[in-house]
């Protein structure tokens, strides 16, 4: 099927490795016009630069001009904006409730909430007078499933999909659908950098390294039904197909992702 992508224009947020790289490569491959937002270059995102023509906004998009300005370069370069992908989001093993401070809280909120709430206003504006656009929010499982571990990363990113409904309500009749993509467990940085995800997993249940932990212990620990960790590209499908008008009628829902970990309809 073709997805008509072709000549559009995006945003991509938290580009430069993990989920977002995926969906730049995936956007750029299906002819999209992306800008790539991350505050580092890695060289897997040089490489899209030098071979598919992504730009690259070097920006840090916990702060509060940050999404505007990746917003403008979309502008600046293509002339407007059809596609915005609000992938940035941060979280790192922590220690419960009481370890977290009001700092910890506020970063949690900038990064994983308010970086989007940013990116639309600037968007939605710029979207609706062109006709349309399609926004694809990445929340997680962890919207749904609360976890000690994670406990203000969680809460920030049910309030993600809060706001995609909401948006949605008020924006699909202009012609802006706005969906929520919400990954269980995937390969990525979050996951195998050093003081990762993997390396606590590691440590609970004894696993040689992050590595290990992954390919075996975790994903039975994380009640994983198809046995593995999903990779990054897993998600591009979906993605592309929101970002579509071939998913003209695919507004306001968000879409698990997660090989069956999710244990409720
Ligand atoms: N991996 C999973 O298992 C999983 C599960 C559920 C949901 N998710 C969600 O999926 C999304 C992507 O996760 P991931 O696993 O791919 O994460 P990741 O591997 O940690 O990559 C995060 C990306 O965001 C960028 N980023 C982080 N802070 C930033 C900032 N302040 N300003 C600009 N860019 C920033 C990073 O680039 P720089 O460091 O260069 O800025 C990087 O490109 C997140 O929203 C995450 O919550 C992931």
């Amino acid at each position: 099927m073709d997805l008509e992508l072709d000549g559009k224009r995006a945003l991509v947020t938290g580009a430069s490795k993990g989920i977002g790289l995926s969906l730049t490569r995936a956007l750029a491959e299906h002819g999209v016009h992306v800008v790539a937002a991350s505050r580092s270059r890695t060289r897997e995102l040089a490489d899209l630069v030098d071979g598919l023509g992504v730009v690259h906004q070097e920006v840090d998009l916990g702060s509060e001009g940050g999404a505007a300005r990746a917003v403008q370069r979309v502008v600046d370069e293509f002339g407007g904006i059809d596609i915005l992908i609000n992938n940035v989001g941060s979280s790192a093993p922590g220690a419960g409730f009481l370890s977290l401070s009001d700092d910890d809280w506020n970063a949690a909120w900038e990064i994983n909430f308010l970086s989007a709430v940013r990116a639309c206003r600037s968007a939605v504006p710029l979207m609706v007078d062109a006709g349309g656009g399609s926004i694809v929010n990445i929340t997680s499982l962890n919207s749904r499933q609360p976890h000690p571990m994670v406990v203000d990363y969680g809460v920030t990113k049910a309030a993600l999909t809060n706001f995609t409904k909401a948006l949605s309500e008020e924006f699909a009749p202009r012609g802006v659908r706005v969906n929520a993509i919400a990954p269980g467990f995937v390969r990525t940085p979050m996951w195998t950098a050093p003081g990762g995800f993997g390396d606590r997993v590691a440590e609970l249940t004894g696993s040689r390294d992050a590595s290990d932990a992954i390919e075996k212990a975790a994903p039975e620990m994380l009640g994983i039904t198809v046995g593995r960790f999903a990779e990054p590209e897993e998600l591009c499908g979906l993605a592309l197909l929101l970002a579509s008008d071939r998913g003209a009628m695919m507004t306001g829902s968000e879409y698990l992702v997660d090989g069956g970990a999710s244990k409720t309809l």
